[in-house]
């Protein structure tokens, strides 16, 4: 069975975790904070802060705003549920809007569900493919002169906050600039399944505006984090240095040196060797199943935007749910992994309880319904490619036939 997507470890990764277990020291330290410098320059980012997974780092970032009840955040419909799941958490509200037919999140409908409660937007670069951000940017703008801030920190952005859920695009591009610096924060999750992994990990690239001050910023979010400890495990340890205070009741989602190690190997290699691997089995994806004409390609590029080949959302002209979900069947049989991505939000029990349904996000559920991923890894051969190549196309024409 070709599986769906395994993570790339190999005697280097072996040997930077087996180093930090030996070093004596392995929760956060030395790994995670030049981690989180290698991050920065590879982003261009203001600041970097490394924690235990994306959904935290969502978290914390609009805690950090101020995000809570009464106020409303705009996501899309069609994500992962941690993109719903920490707005909720935060007792605010979801706003839910439909996608463009690539998936990405709809600006035209973002701008009809802004009002004066909306405190965040929180776009998803699906797949890798990057949102149309400077649309984003001027709604936020044409929308600050009815925004009401409720503390010191919104008050000094005084606009609606665009914090990116960037958990599949490291390494992608909008327009000649790398993801990183596009929104407010911008937050990358490093779990097993992604293009760089850490086995759960996330991190959070501030680009506050000016008079922001980010030296700060990261303190609180590295404080927070630790409970709320006035000083971390690390600076515990100096002589005589044992004594600390909090602050705050924090929260615990930092990154241990482990998971760092780990990300630095990674990372070293990430434009050469992943990128680049991705990206040839996209594009044998993409001549592949240029020739059929059941299917519907992904964007992988246009003018503005360059994917970080994390997905390959794949679509079946004119299939039904039923018959995506036969073709899933097929291709399983034919001893090769593949997934759909994602169940939209109001069809989660969870979300649908609360009221949403997915006849409001028409685009959302025809994606949805006809939508097929398959197997971008590292590891992954070009021969294997070729094998899921033709299984997605015998297990197509033996159901839409
Ligand atoms: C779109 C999206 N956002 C957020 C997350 C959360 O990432 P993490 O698992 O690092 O918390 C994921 C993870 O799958 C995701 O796909």
């Amino acid at each position: 069975m070709i599986p769906f997507s395994p993570p790339r470890i190999d005697q280097k990764t072996i040997d930077a975790v087996t180093d930090t277990l030996q070093s004596g020291w392995i929760t956060t330290g030395p790994k995670t904070k030049l981690f989180e410098s290698r991050l920065k320059e590879y982003t261009g980012a203001s600041a970097v802060f490394c924690c235990n997974a994306a959904t935290n780092g969502l978290e914390l970032l609009m805690r950090w705003l101020g995000v809570g009840p009464g106020d409303e955040v705009i996501i899309p419909a069609y994500t992962y549920c941690a993109t719903g799941n920490v707005v909720v958490h935060l007792g605010a509200t979801p706003v839910l809007v439909d996608v463009r037919e690539d998936f990405t999140i709809d600006p035209s409908e973002v701008q009809k569900a802004i009002t004066p409660k909306t405190k965040a937007i929180v776009p998803v670069d699906i797949g890798g493919l990057p949102v149309d951000y400077n649309a984003l940017w001027k709604l936020i703008e044409d929308a600050a002169v009815d925004y009401i801030p409720a503390n010191d920190r919104q008050s000094q952005l005084g606009r609606i906050a665009l914090v990116a859920d960037a958990a599949h695009s490291l390494g992608a591009f909008y327009g000649d600039v790398p993801i990183g610096t596009h929104a407010d924060a911008v937050v990358f999750s490093f779990h097993a399944a992604k293009n760089l992994t850490t086995a759960e990990g996330g991190a959070i690239c501030l680009n506050l505006p000016e008079g922001f001050d980010h030296e700060e910023a990261y303190r609180w979010l590295n404080v927070r984090s630790l409970h709320g400890q006035s000083k971390d495990a690390l600076a515990k340890t100096k002589k005589n240095a044992w004594e600390y205070d909090v602050e705050e009741a924090g929260w615990k989602c930092n990154m241990t040196d482990i998971q760092a190690a780990m990300g630095l190997v990674e990372l070293e290699r990430y434009n050469a060797e992943t990128l680049a691997k991705r990206r040839q089995i996209v594009e044998r994806y993409q001549e592949a199943f240029a020739e059929c004409s059941w299917a519907i390609l992904p964007t992988v590029a246009d003018e503005d935007r360059q994917t970080s080949y994390h997905l390959y959302l794949l679509r079946v002209k004119g299939a039904s749910l039923a018959q995506r979900n036969a073709v899933i069947q097929g291709i399983f049989d034919r001893e090769v992994s593949v997934n759909v991505h994602y169940k939209p939000l109001p069809l989660l029990s969870y979300y649908k309880n609360q009221g949403y349904t997915l006849d409001a996000y028409p685009i959302t559920k025809s994606l949805w319904e006809n939508e097929i991923s398959l197997p971008v890894y590292y590891d992954l051969s070009m021969e294997q490619v070729e094998t899921v190549i033709q299984a997605v196309k015998d297990s197509v024409e033996e159901v839409m036939a």
